[in-house]
């Protein structure tokens, strides 16, 4: 089977629909943030705070050039803001098929508050982030929508429920 990527906000479940594609699958998994974590051996909150926002999203290309170097086969979860920088979007629909996991405000909201994980969510009140949360999304959606193969509604869907959609959809797209 072609690989799958996964993309979408913080907090919309790419990390656990991933694992679960994996376990499905078989499939090799990785997830860019975490690798990022471990090549630099630091927390990506430490890395936005020691070199910026910049040096996190420039590791971001390189990883996605290396994976496609590499001939990367398996499944891939990505940070929020992959999908952001012009120069990502094609390397993401090179490396697999790429499926966006859309969740509304509301359930973001409520996923992410009281998270100390996400440096660009840091000092904001519940109120705040709420606000945050939204704008971001809309500024980012076009991205988002533009980057993928598939969108796929994640509010009060389960984990394993989202992974069997995702594997029905590769079959039926006929991709393997
Ligand atoms: C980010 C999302 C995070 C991580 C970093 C920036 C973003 O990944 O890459 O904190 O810009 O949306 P998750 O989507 O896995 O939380």
């Amino acid at each position: 089977m072609k690989n799958i990527v996964l993309i979408g906000y913080m907090g919309s479940g790419k990390s656990s629909v991933a694992k679960a594609l994996s376990v499905k699958t078989g499939m090799k998994l990785l997830d860019t943030d975490q690798q990022i974590e471990k090549e630099e051996n630091r927390r990506i909150s430490d890395i936005f705070a020691a070199d910026g926002e910049q040096a996190f999203r420039d590791m971001e290309t390189a990883l996605l050039k290396k994976l496609l170097n590499d001939g990367f086969q398996g499944i891939i979860s990505t940070g929020g803001g992959m999908p952001v920088r012009d120069e990502n979007r094609p390397l993401l629909k090179q490396l697999g098929q790429v499926i966006y996991l859309k969740t509304g405000v509301d359930t973001l909201t409520m996923r992410l508050t009281g998270d100390g994980s996400r440096p660009l969510l840091q000092g904001e009140t519940a109120e705040s982030k709420r606000r945050k949360i939204e704008e971001m999304l809309t500024r980012r959606e076009p991205s988002y929508m533009e980057a993928s193969d598939a969108v796929i509604p994640t509010d009060d869907v389960t984990t394993d429920a989202l992974a069997d959609e995702i594997l029905l959809y590769m079959s039926y797209a006929d991709i393997d």
